[in-house]
């Protein structure tokens, strides 16, 4: 983890404009500047950055954000890739936290696992080229199916020889820990005696995005076997296998060039291909495409095609996924190869230049190959027909990108031209789906950013009176004293004390929750605590560049960041008018009070509850006594918040 102190160095010199201008050409627009939007096709600017509020909002497309939101946007970084990026640009020197030992054990273990595989990939390359049983066996197969030494040597293929325990007893003796031979997936123990899990097989490594290798693909040389064709790492620290393109190392590059991703099923399609001169190509291993995947074709192209052999059991799998290509509003092609071949075999057969001329010749577009094979297995069964009309409307609304806008357009018509129906009534039934998904999008966020659920032991008032209605409903001002530390907490007080060390004598941390319903408002102010008692100095900027997701967006919310970017209106009434800064110790003051004086006014309403509903009198006398003593309190308080100017 990079340490806080790291992360607020890189934040104080974080320049917005420079940042985002070395991406994009900006222009100065008064205070703030101006480009063409790089997450959406534009032609006249609507792209702007303000220096001053440190974000950028386009208002063609809608999108927004900070410095790191931009990078993680943009160049598709994570969160911790974009500080390094930062981290390096300004010079700053990166100080990691002291890892718990768990991280640490973890951390070793991956680094271990990355050193076993590098050992076990050279073992079993040395014995497919320098053994006389990996050259008679392992090699001689190879080349019988037409790789060639080069392309063997490029994916570093290899071969783990027939007997029980080859690789293990060099392992051992290179003293590799027999625990992580085992989480590597290379060894067994059987009767207490290690064994190699890939006895007589061809290796295939996977590779990261690096280089280095993750795991394996070990394939069987005998056929008719009971025993698996292929038996794959099995999942560790390393070995994710929902994040793994298989080739993505080796096609990166030509993906780029190409503007074009091939997706096969198998490792033998993609080393044929790349042998064949056709580079820009990975393997999903024959299941549907996960996010994680998607994203990974995303950083180079956003044209994806899929290329299946015709009876693959996998394409059916390799659909799954696809609605969520055109979320990410990839371009997604299908081709399916004749004849009962793969695209290896294939390649083989008909040559490069054959190849590559079927498969731009016979590209089908993802959703209309979809409808062709549902209404095929629909037939006459008209209760099936509405599903697939539904079915394809559905994956219709999710091209839902302003700059896909034709795209969808034309789906529709060519879709309901296919099914025989109304374009304007399929149009209506995609509008239907859009809808819900916003309302249900809206819900998801408003949940996160909010955190409205009702804490766990707070019993909802019931909403009787309109009162109490309001006193639930009311966050806006808990967000207002939020934003009022956030904003002047560092500020002086009164004398010694700034505003925070105010702040934090007149609420105690641990009994935010009666003071505060937002969960996530109150996680966020004891983020705000640990970090100021270490000396660390949190402002809004600090949380808007948090690691944490609903933090970043909390923050946004509270400081009201979402909103457009309006003039200052301090140029405007220059002079004229006394801003929030100027009266910030009167905001301080009346936004924790408001909250306090809330909190009084809930335990009136339900000491008055208790006392409508007892019936001894012993009772309802201690409650009168509550009662008399929290208006006093409510009466005192009333009257303070009365002395100072409510805005
Ligand atoms: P060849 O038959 O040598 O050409 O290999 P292939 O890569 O064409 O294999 P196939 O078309 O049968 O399968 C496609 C992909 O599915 C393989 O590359 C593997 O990633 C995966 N696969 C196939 N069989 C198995 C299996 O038995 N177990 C596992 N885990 N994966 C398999
Ligand atoms: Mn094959």
């Amino acid at each position: 983890m990079i340490s806080q102190n790291t992360i607020q160095q890189i934040l104080s010199r974080i320049d917005i404009v420079e940042i985002i201008g070395s991406f994009i050409k900006l222009k100065k627009r008064g205070t703030n500047y101006l480009g063409l939007c790089p997450f959406h096709n534009e032609k006249s600017p609507s792209f702007t950055v303000s220096p001053a509020k440190e974000i950028y909002k386009c208002f063609g497309c809608g999108r927004s954000g900070n410095s790191i939101g931009f990078l993680m946007e943009h160049e598709k970084y994570s969160y911790v890739e974009a500080l390094r990026w930062l981290a390096q640009k300004y010079n700053v020197e990166i100080e990691e936290t002291e890892t718990t030992p768990e991280q640490k054990l973890q951390q070793l273990s991956a680094d271990s696992l990355y050193i076993i595989n590098g050992f076990a990939q050279k073992f079993f390359s040395d014995h497919l080229f320098n053994s006389e049983e990996g050259r008679d066996i392992g090699l001689s197969y190879l080349k019988e199916r037409g790789f060639r030494e080069e392309v063997i040597k490029k994916f570093q293929i290899g071969f783990n020889p027939e007997a029980r325990d080859s690789f293990a007893k060099a392992a051992i003796n290179a003293q590799y820990n027999i625990e992580l031979l085992q989480k590597s997936g290379l060894v067994a123990v059987r009767d207490e005696r290690p064994v190699d899990n890939y006895r007589g097989r061809i290796i295939f490594p996977v590779h990261n995005q690096s280089g280095k290798v993750l795991g394996f693909g070990a394939r069987i040389l005998k056929t008719n076997d009971k025993a698996p064709k292929y038996i794959n790492t099995p999942e560790n620290e390393i070995y994710v296998k929902s994040k793994i393109l298989y080739g993505s190392y080796f096609a990166r590059m030509a993906i780029d060039k190409a503007d074009e991703c091939l997706l096969v099923e198998g490792y033998t399609d993609v080393v044929s291909l790349h042998q064949a001169g056709i580079e820009n190509v990975v393997a999903s291993g024959g299941t549907s495409l996960t996010p994680d995947q998607l994203r990974l074709v995303k950083k180079y192209t956003n044209n994806l095609t899929i290329i299946y052999d015709g009876d693959s059991a996998g394409i059916k799998a390799a659909l799954r996924g696809l609605d969520l290509a055109l979320e990410e509003s990839l371009n997604v092609k299908l081709v399916l190869i004749p004849d009962r071949e793969d695209p290896d075999s294939y390649v083989n057969k008909v040559g490069p230049a054959a190849f590559t001329q079927f498969i731009a010749e016979n590209k089908k577009d993802f959703i209309l190959f979809q409808l062709g094979v549902m209404l095929q297995d629909a037939g006459t069964d008209s209760n099936k027909k509405s599903a697939v009309v539904n079915q394809v409307a559905e994956t219709i609304s999710k091209i839902n990108k302003a700059e896909d806008f034709t795209k969808q357009q034309d789906y529709i018509k060519q879709c309901a031209e296919l099914l025989k129906i109304e374009e304007s009534g399929l149009h209506a039934l995609v509008n239907k789906f859009i809808r819900e998904k916003i309302t249900k999008e809206e819900t998801r966020v408003n949940r996160e950013v909010a955190g409205n659920q009702l804490t766990e032991n707070r019993q909802p008032v019931e909403i009787e009176d309109d009162a109490a209605a309001l006193l639930n409903k009311d966050e806006p001002h808990e967000r207002a004293m939020v934003r009022s530390l956030l904003e002047f907490g560092l500020k002086p007080w009164n004398g010694e004390q700034r505003v925070a060390d105010h702040v934090f004598t007149e609420i105690e941390v641990n009994q935010l929750e009666e003071l505060i319903d937002n969960k996530n408002l109150i996680a966020l102010l004891k983020i705000y605590k640990t970090w100021y008692d270490e000396g660390l100095e949190p402002t809004a900027k600090t949380f808007l560049y948090h690691e944490d997701n609903i933090m970043r967006s909390l923050a946004m919310a509270v400081m009201d960041y979402n909103y457009e970017i309006s003039p200052n209106w301090k140029d405007v009434y220059e002079g004229k008018i006394e801003s929030r800064e100027d009266l910030y110790k009167e905001e301080v003051f009346s936004t924790l009070n408001y909250l306090k004086l809330r909190k009084i006014k809930r335990l009136i309403y339900e000491n008055q509850r208790d006392l409508e509903k007892t019936q001894s009198s012993e009772e309802q006398m201690v409650l009168l006594q509550i009662h008399q003593h929290l208006k006093q309190m409510e009466i005192d308080l009333t009257r303070k918040l009365g002395t100072v100017i409510f805005r």
